[in-house]
């Protein structure tokens, strides 16, 4: 019962959107719009994976509107999916859950996220890793960027002696770094490598959107966010 919007805060996205004649806003500019249209509580719900440069980014756009003169509106912030042990351990057991029916037992499972160089965000890759370890030795987190490296995973996923392993996106929705790093048919692909080390790949065109009820994960977070207005 309360009016939602969307920001976007990749430009890239906003570029493509807009060049579509799409009205899609950044983050300053929703906020702009709602303290002009008189909102005086909002409650922002980050939808990144983990706390990484984007949602840095965001809490520092809402700390600065926060800080502006004559500013009133009191701004909240939900975390990332993956902000604490807890998310980890949900996220893992919902990841666990979602596996696909046809996944042998001997086959490995690797979740590919975007990876980041903040000290939370990239700290939210190990717990993700640790706990799916704990559910099932076959499940890996690789990172585009740090710290599982595309290498890194080909070595533990080979060590692990595995059948096949079926490669599927740790990211919201299966966007450029999913169709191009992920599944891309140049070298350099995490389909490519794998195939190169004798490993068949079988892939999962899924976005973490679609893996049932992880969106309760962010819900819950934007509830928080909502409380901390009160
Ligand atoms: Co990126």
């Amino acid at each position: 019962d309360m009016p939602v919007y969307v920001a976007y805060s990749s430009a890239h996205v906003l570029n493509t959107l807009r060049a579509k004649g799409l009205p899609a806003k950044n983050l300053p500019q929703v906020l702009a719009d709602l303290s002009a249209e008189g909102f005086t509580h909002i409650a922002v719900q980050s939808m990144h994976v983990v706390p990484g440069l984007e949602f840095d980014i965001a809490k520092d756009i809402i700390s600065r509107f926060q800080a502006m003169p004559k500013g009133d509106t009191a701004i909240t912030l939900g975390v990332p999916l993956v902000a604490s042990h807890e998310d980890a351990e949900r996220v893992a057991g919902l990841l666990f859950a979602s596996l696909p029916a046809e996944r042998g037992a001997k086959d490995a499972v690797v979740f590919v996220g975007h990876g980041a160089v903040t000290q939370n965000g990239s700290l939210a890759y190990p717990a993700l890793q640790c706990f799916l370890a704990g559910l099932d030795r076959r499940l890996f987190v690789g990172t585009i960027e740090g710290p599982f490296t595309l290498e890194n995973t080909l070595t533990k996923v080979d060590a692990a002696k595995v059948e096949r392993m079926w490669l599927i996106p740790l990211l919201t929705v299966v966007g450029d770094h999913a169709q191009n790093d992920l599944f891309g048919d140049d070298d350099g692909s995490w389909k490519q490598a794998f195939i190169k080390a004798g490993i068949p790949v079988v892939m999962s065109k899924r976005g973490l959107t679609a893996v049932p009820g992880l969106a309760a994960v962010w819900a819950d977070h934007a509830d928080a966010a909502l409380k901390e207005l009160e």
